[in-house]
């Protein structure tokens, strides 16, 4: 005899993590508050601290980028994929997030370590692919824009950051200091969420003794949905259809039609809720103040952008009670960057694999499968013959 399910599993503890902790007071990563590694420490130190485990020492920082840095460039046959992906991306069957998943898992197929889930393989597993994913991203969108690859036998310039070279294998251009700092902490701020879908995911299927790869595999597709990661692409894209029915006037009664009608229509809006933090996502407000500065310096339209999105906040909180999330202000961020939007998920996966990569660990590590019971509401039981 079973008991009615929790729907969604909301506030079921579904295991120990020391990983992160994500309350309504504060979002913590081993031990650090998010404001203060926003404020002081840099992706690849945020990636040491999940992937290793403890904040680095000088030394261990360039060792750690080094090895980043040496594993960047991409396997022939995966190059050889995204081009032929092209055409399936021009046609729509597949978007960057789908093609992504792949090359991950053909980064599997081709990876000396892929079957042995020691610690030592895992962790080698996790940085090669924390190097490698930003490549995949940035050959795509070049492939995408019919552009030659960046840079294709180094995966990029090594003496670029993490962030600023994502930015230049998508462009070919260098990015200034301003938009580095805003991926850069948009990668911090997406590293880690404890138990959240994806990662979730990946637990699962580590803890049949699966491997790395196909963990991650399985994380990017759920990633993938607008209730998750996938919100920071369809965030952008609800803006630009207020915008397109509004017009290009931030008129205060053209909004607050837009909203009344989507209220009416029980619409979901993009970015906004959150199943844990009721009264705000800690993230939102962080990556909203860099991207409005970015904003302020590109001009009046990207401006407009921000203020736009403020007042949908607004009547959001006024008259739902409900907050964004960091993919609302992620969203008016990268768009602002001039990065296109069917690339912001895939960026999520950039900076969430080296979560993904420390929860299959920490799963590896003390394993038990993961395999909870169903209420069955089906039929009673009956004949097949009756
Ligand atoms: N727009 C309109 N109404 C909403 C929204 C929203 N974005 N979010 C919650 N509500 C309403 C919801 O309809 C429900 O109303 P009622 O009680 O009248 O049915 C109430 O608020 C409670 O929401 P819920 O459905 O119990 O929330 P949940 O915990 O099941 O879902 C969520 C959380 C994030 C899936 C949901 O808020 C949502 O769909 N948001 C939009 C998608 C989104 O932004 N996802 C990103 C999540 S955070 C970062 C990440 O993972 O990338």
């Amino acid at each position: 005899m079973t008991t009615a399910a929790t729907k969604g599993l909301e506030g079921i503890i579904a295991g120990d993590t020391q990983i992160c902790s994500v309350e309504q007071g504060a979002l913590i990563y081993r031990g650090y508050e998010i404001h203060d590694l926003a404020d002081h420490a840099t992706f690849e130190e945020v990636a040491h601290l999940l992937l290793v485990g403890h904040k680095p020492d000088a030394k261990e920082l360039r060792f750690f980028k080094d090895e980043l840095i040496a594993n960047r460039a991409l396997p022939t046959q995966v190059i050889d994929y995204l081009h032929g992906a092209g055409p399936m991306l021009k046609e729509g069957t597949a978007v960057p997030m789908d093609v992504l998943r792949t090359g991950v898992s053909i980064l599997g197929n081709l990876d000396k370590d892929s079957q042995d889930n020691s610690p030592g393989a895992n962790l080698r597993k996790a940085k090669r692919l924390t190097a490698k994913i930003p490549t995949i991203i940035g050959h795509m969108q070049t492939i995408i824009d019919g552009k030659g690859l960046i840079a294709p036998n180094t995966g990029g310039d090594a003496n670029l950051c993490h962030a600023a070279n994502l930015l230049y294998l998508m462009t070919g251009a260098k990015p200034n200091a301003e938009y580095t700092k805003v991926l850069d902490v948009s990668l911090i701020l997406y590293a880690e969420h404890d138990y959240n879908a994806s990662t979730f995911a990946s637990r699962v299927i580590s803890a049949t003794l699966s491997d790395m790869h196909g963990a991650v595999t399985g994380a990017i597709a759920a990633l993938k949905g607008p209730l998750h990661g996938g919100a920071n692409e369809a965030a952008m894209d609800m803006l630009s259809e207020i915008r397109r029915d509004i017009g290009p006037v931030n008129d205060r009664a053209k909004i607050e039609a837009w909203m009344h009608k989507a209220f009416a229509d029980k619409r979901k809006l993009m970015g906004f809720g959150h199943r844990v933090y009721k009264n705000g996502d800690h993230r939102a407000p962080i990556l909203h103040g860099l991207g409005r500065r970015v904003a302020e310096q590109r001009g009046p339209e990207f401006v407009g952008l921000f203020e736009l999105g403020e007042r949908v906040q607004q009547i959001m909180n006024d008259e739902k009670n409900i907050k964004p999330n960091v993919d609302f202000p992620c969203g008016m961020a990268y768009f602002t960057m001039g990065i296109p939007v069917p690339q912001y998920t895939p960026i999520f996966v950039a900076s969430r694999i080296t979560g993904w990569a420390a929860h299959i660990m920490e799963q590896h590590a003390n394993n038990r499968l993961i395999r909870p019971i169903a209420s069955y509401t089906g039929p009673a039981l009956r004949e097949w013959n009756g």
